[in-house]
């Protein structure tokens, strides 16, 4: 629905019939904060989307119209030089286009409106989905195609500029996913491969906390990422070849805890500990083992509670609830932390009551309406025409 409204309306104002892009948020099944310290990761790219529509224009600027939160409308020039704006897309596409000016990319005119269900600020990534669907289609447009790869670290670029030090697992899930697998991706060498999430008689279900974060003005999220770094240049005074975390092990933590802040052994102890479980969540996937995979995402819950510190009361209360429910295997805070989904797997033949059980005794006990939200894989970044 999203996109046909987008297209009738572009086809009102520009009299033409625009190229179509779906750019999907994403999931993560377990591999939290480990992409920025060289580890392992367990996403997918969802049918939640944000939809571009776009065609080539001859005015040498970009003209953009949106419909995401509220109606805007912004005008780029190719040659960058813009001023701050007011809202946070219009600084995502100011951050991309000054990255393309610095790389001398050729820009070209373009015509675009778009819009998109994927909640915003839920741990879907409705961001990377922006930065990357948008890199996509002004590069399409341009006549200058660009790999996936380079969009993804144009996209990071982007997130670093507006102050977000994270990783590259979202803008690779979001270009590289594939319906109904997740995508196992090594942050280390970015090599990558597919394992399909189905398992037969359970679901997998979103809930959102409806506690809204925003990562890049959170400090909380660059304070892990120095957390782990700390870590690194102690181990690496002893050991000249160690890069990130993931060539620490927990026998390097112990060495270094009489010198260590006792905050960033956690910390950095919690990494070790999740690259395990998304190795163990492979596992238990290929196994078809439901009760495994629903108890690792319930440890993975809650070490990033209690050692990462990334939860919230709401999302413990999300899992809590879970854990009480006959039918609920297990259940995670996903994304970067401070608010956003969980997400469950359930048993299919319990998941209306279960659904129902969750949301309701989520507010009774915090007073906040949860959503909930079916889940479907769908491809990365894609043409839809
Ligand atoms: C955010 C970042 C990612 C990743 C996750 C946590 O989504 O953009 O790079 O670090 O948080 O796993």
């Amino acid at each position: 629905m999203v996109q046909k409204e987008i297209v009738s309306y572009f086809t009102e104002q520009y009299n033409t019939q625009p190229l179509v892009i779906k750019a999907p948020g994403r999931i993560n099944l377990i591999g939290e904060h480990t992409d920025y310290n060289e580890g392992l990761v367990l996403p997918a790219s969802i049918e939640k989307a944000i939809y571009f529509a776009v065609s080539p224009n001859e005015s040498g600027e970009i003209k953009i119209e949106t419909f995401l939160t509220q109606p805007e409308k912004i005008t780029f020039q190719l040659n960058g030089k813009h001023n701050k704006y007011a809202r946070f897309w219009g600084n995502y596409f100011k951050a991309i286009i000054d990255i393309l000016v610095e790389e001398k990319y050729p820009l070209k005119g373009m015509n675009c409106v778009f819009g998109g269900d994927i909640p915003i600020g839920s741990g879907l990534s409705s961001s990377a989905a922006l930065c990357c669907g948008f890199i996509y289609a002004i590069t399409k447009i341009s006549g200058k195609a660009l790999t996936r790869e380079h969009i993804a670290l144009i996209a990071q670029k982007a997130e670093h500029k507006i102050g977000l030090n994270c990783g590259l697992m979202d803008q690779y899930a979001v270009l590289f996913g594939k319906k109904e697998n997740a995508f196992f991706l090594d942050c280390k060498d970015l090599s990558h491969s597919y394992i399909p999430i189905n398992l037969k008689g359970y679901s997998w279900v979103l809930i959102n906390s409806n506690i809204k974060h925003n990562l890049a003005v959170d400090s909380e999220y660059n304070k892990r990422r120095t957390s782990c770094e700390n870590i690194v240049e102690l181990v690496q005074q002893n050991k000249k070849n160690v890069k990130s975390l993931r060539d620490v092990g927990l026998d390097d933590l112990q060495l270094i805890s009489t010198k260590a802040d006792k905050t960033d052994i956690k910390r950095a102890r919690y990494i070790i500990e999740e690259n395990s479980r998304v190795r163990q969540m492979m596992q238990a996937l290929t196994a078809g083992n439901a009760q495994n995979v629903g108890e690792i995402l319930r440890q993975g819950h809650w070490a990033m509670s209690s050692q990462y510190e990334i939860t919230t009361p709401e999302l413990d209360t999300l899992v809590k609830i879970g854990e009480e429910l006959d039918g609920v295997m297990g259940s995670r805070m996903m994304g970067g932390g401070f608010g956003g989904c969980t997400i469950n797997l359930v048993e299919t033949s319990k998941l209306n009551t279960c659904i129902t059980s969750l949301l309701e005794k989520y507010k009774e006990r915090t007073g906040i309406d949860a959503e909930y939200y079916h889940l479907a894989i769908d491809d990365g970044v894609k043409e839809m025409n």
